[in-house]
């Protein structure tokens, strides 16, 4: 391929993916979009205090990784073989949970979720469900593991 088909080749791409970007943009907010497109904390964690895998209703499977100190989640991590959707709320979710409580953290719904990215298309709203039900999985196995919210309290 010589310089000028591969300027062509770039250009074909380039127009594809503004058509999908389009496309996206008519569906999903900015945010939904920007969390997909650089998500946050993003990965598998060595050592976690807690982790979490729920496989939702659509067949997608949500990990989470929790690191868990005085109360506070320190530091958590996400992984997901699902949608753009599911990686958008994977990392929003994440975003929201970092440095928090737990007390604060058990409060948070699908719906702040949602919210936070400014709406899903009703169809993906399951991928917010998902999310927050795997953090909040991913905390009750913590407390369930420590003996509960006084140890959580008391401890590390
Ligand atoms: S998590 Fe399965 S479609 Fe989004």
């Amino acid at each position: 391929m010589n310089g000028d088909n591969k300027s062509d080749f770039d250009k074909i791409v380039a127009s594809i993916q503004d058509d999908m970007d389009k496309e996206a943009e008519a569906i999903f907010s900015k945010k939904v979009i920007e969390e997909f497109k650089h998500p946050h904390n993003i990965g598998r964690m060595k050592d976690p205090d807690s982790v979490a895998v729920i496989t939702g209703s659509c067949g997608d499977t949500m990990e989470i990784f929790l690191k868990v100190k005085e109360n506070k989640i320190t530091d958590i991590l996400f992984m997901t073989d699902g949608c753009g959707s599911s990686i958008a709320c994977g990392s929003m979710v994440t975003r929201m949970v970092k440095g928090k409580a737990i007390n604060d953290v058990k409060k948070i719904t699908n719906i702040n979720l949602i919210d936070a990215l400014d709406g899903l298309p009703d169809e993906n709203k399951h991928c917010a469900k998902l999310a927050v039900d795997t953090v909040q999985k991913g905390i009750k196995d913590y407390l369930d593991k420590n003996g509960g919210e006084n140890y959580a309290r008391r401890s590390r």
